[in-house]
């Protein structure tokens, strides 16, 4: 057998039994690198005769062809290899249970959230949504509340720097703007909550400069204070998960609203530390409400001729709260792991009104 068979038959066996890329990547160097062996004999073709040259050109040649598409050939294979076993070990086998090591849980006040969301989703209303930062014009003067009015007072407002034109920002004082932004934007029949987050200088046991509120609205034809009570029966029926519900009215001022009330519901806190709901000759205080200020509307571009509607604004920390017994509402923002997992809810139970709502 020639040198070049010889040469050819034991590069050729290397390379097919090369187990990685990296031997390969040497197999390649030792043959056709700088000093490679194919290479020093293709080097020697330039001492040859014409026609020794025409014989041995071909065959070396032929040769670092053959070693060139060979390496190539287990270059790939070597490759689907290595992909095949990254893909066999890296699977993920989706029909297996959640881990029980997740110890993640849903904080008091998105479970209330996703609560009242069902419930209202319920009714037929939707959710609405406007941002933190909002105008002073949507938040006091499209609200009924022009700018000298004592009502301002009333709201501990958070005041942004001045832009260059004098208008000025404010972290909302309450998710009534969003009424203003839902009746600029959308026609009647309008009937949307607006849970979300706001802002008020205020910080003891029941108060936190960021609190969340619920807000409803519903814009129609024929909508009285009747339907209002309606509403917030049910919603306290299902929210409380109680049958008897009893509330009372009180009489209240609000600008945006005419006239305005305040809801309280029937509760019992005659054992200490403790409340029920629905029975008892105790009160608990849900919050404001009342008949759409015509002027609102008219400010939102709503004929205030035709349409009514009425709104109201509950507060949903306290609504966790009281439902989920928390005393203090400060420790809602402080982070701390070990009070979420003292009142966090399961992350897979989704609050239904069929299924149930807290579990
Ligand atoms: N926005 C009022 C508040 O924060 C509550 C409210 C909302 C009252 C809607 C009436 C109607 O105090």
């Amino acid at each position: 057998m020639s040198d070049i068979a010889t040469l050819e038959r034991d590069i050729l066996g290397a390379v097919a039994s090369a187990s990685d890329e990296a031997a390969l990547e040497a197999l390649r160097v030792a043959a056709l690198g700088k000093k490679g062996s194919i290479s020093e004999l293709l080097k020697t073709l330039g001492a040859m005769s014409a026609e020794e040259r025409k014989v041995n050109g071909p065959l070396f040649n032929g040769l670092r062809d053959k070693v060139t598409n060979a390496i190539a050939a287990r270059k790939a294979e070597l490759g689907d290899v290595a992909l095949n076993a990254r893909l066999a070990s890296e699977t993920v086998d989706v029909t297996l249970p959640a881990r029980p090591e997740a110890t993640g849980t849903i904080h008091p006040v998105s479970q209330v959230l996703d609560e009242i969301a069902a419930i209202f989703a319920d009714l037929g209303f939707a959710i609405a949504e406007g941002p933190d930062v909002e105008y002073d014009d949507y938040n006091f003067t499209k609200l009924n509340i022009p700018p000298d009015h004592p009502a301002r007072e009333m709201h501990d407002t958070f005041y942004i720097a001045r832009q260059e034109d004098g208008s000025r920002h404010i972290l909302r004082t309450h998710t009534s703007p969003v009424q203003v932004r839902t009746m600029l934007k959308q026609k009647p029949p309008i009937r949307v909550i607006v849970p979300g987050r706001t802002y008020r200088v205020d910080n003891d046991a029941t108060h936190t400069p960021m609190f969340h509120q619920l807000e409803a609205l519903v814009i129609d034809e024929k909508t009285h204070l009747g339907n209002l009570k309606w509403v917030v029966e049910e919603f306290c029926k299902a929210f409380f998960e109680i049958e008897n519900v009893t509330l009372r009215a009180r009489p209240s001022f609000f600008p945006f609203t005419e006239p305005s009330v305040e809801w309280d519901m029937r509760c019992d806190r005659s054992v200490p530390g403790k409340i029920a709901f629905g029975t008892g000759n105790d009160w608990l205080e849900l919050g404001g409400s009342g008949m759409v200020h015509p002027n609102v509307l008219d400010m939102c571009g709503i004929d205030s001729t035709k349409y009514q509607g009425f709104a109201f604004g509950f507060g949903l920390d306290r609504m966790a709260m009281l439902k989920y017994g928390a005393p203090d509402l400060r420790p809602f923002f402080e982070s701390d792991v070990r009070w979420l997992r003292h009142y966090g809810f399961a992350s897979l139970d989704l609050p239904t009104l069929d299924g149930g709502l807290s579990r």
